[in-house]
């Protein structure tokens, strides 16, 4: 059931779990994202970034790819079709004219006036078409589609006159998680988070969750966070699998046996998530 992401995370809220975002880069890992996510009755949050999307062919293939594998392997947990950090107003537009059913306008980059103006457009445009809107405030380090870049923790009274004059259903607070590999331990402010969390009452998103210790998670959930993004997890397992089955295996040249070798490994590390996340059995 492909759904936009309203329900999933205040139910997630209210019952204090996380729903897993992954990032998807090509048919097959949508396909086991899926698969695992219906064998464990999780919700989804399937996020596809700028880069992604161009990687696969465009909006249109995405969703396509993500009704037609709903349909075809008779998926029946929430399925949200994401833009992963939308860079422009635009940006999320084309996604929602193309089907998507939940877009994150990453304007955080810009001032907060700034910000505020391209989330409200995009909500604004979203709200019509019953798309629900993520959006970024401060600035959530590391590297992601090759782009570096440092932390800035989020500041409690932005992100009040963030989400209150928006109207955004649920904020990326940059609280010092990073996207890609951590470069020394994670220093997540927690009490920021809750403080955050209580004052504007909306779902809490965690990105970066890449290499945040299994009890630092656990906490997060507990400060308010209802979605966890993980994209270099999966890429790391996938990677490490085909590797070996490559080395072993000179003699294949078949892509699906190449591309499937990463299948086991990256099912086993979306079931850990999702049991970390404590989001299975939901549905
Ligand atoms: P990781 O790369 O740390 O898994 O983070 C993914 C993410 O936050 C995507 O928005």
């Amino acid at each position: 059931m492909i759904v936009n992401s309203k329900e999933m995370l205040e139910k997630a809220k209210k019952e204090k779990y996380a729903v897993p975002h992954f990032n998807i880069n090509n048919l097959e890992w949508t396909r086991y994202i899926l698969e695992t996510c219906e064998e464990m009755r999780s919700p989804v949050i399937l996020g596809v970034s700028e880069g992604a999307t161009k990687y696969i062919g465009g909006f249109n293939t995405v969703v396509g790819i993500i009704k037609g594998l709903v349909k075809d392997l008779n998926i029946t947990i929430p399925v949200c079709i994401h833009v992963d950090h939308g860079s422009s107003v635009e940006t999320c537009i084309k996604a929602i004219d193309a089907g998507y059913t939940s877009v994150m306008i990453d304007a955080s980059k810009y001032s907060l006036e700034e910000n505020i103006k391209m989330t409200t457009e995009v909500v604004e445009y979203a709200k019509e078409k019953n798309v629900t809107v993520e959006a970024e405030i401060g600035h959530i380090g590391g590297t992601e589609d090759e782009i570096d870049s440092d932390i800035a923790y989020a500041k409690v009274n932005d992100v009040i006159e963030l989400v209150s004059k928006t109207n955004v259903d649920s904020i990326a607070p940059a609280l010092g998680s990073v996207h890609g590999l951590y470069k020394g331990e994670p220093k997540l402010d927690f009490e920021r988070m809750k403080t955050i969390s209580e004052k504007v009452n909306i779902p809490l998103v965690l990105h970066g969750g890449t290499g945040i210790y299994d009890d630092l998670i656990k906490k997060a959930i507990s400060c308010g966070v209802c979605k966890i993004n993980i994209n270099t997890e999966l890429q790391i397992v996938w990677t490490e699998a085909v590797r070996k089955f490559l080395l072993d295996n000179s003699e294949v040249f078949d892509p699906r046996k190449i591309i499937g070798a990463g299948k086991e490994a990256m099912k086993n590390k979306i079931k850990e998530k999702i049991t970390l996340f404590g989001s299975s059995n939901k549905y």
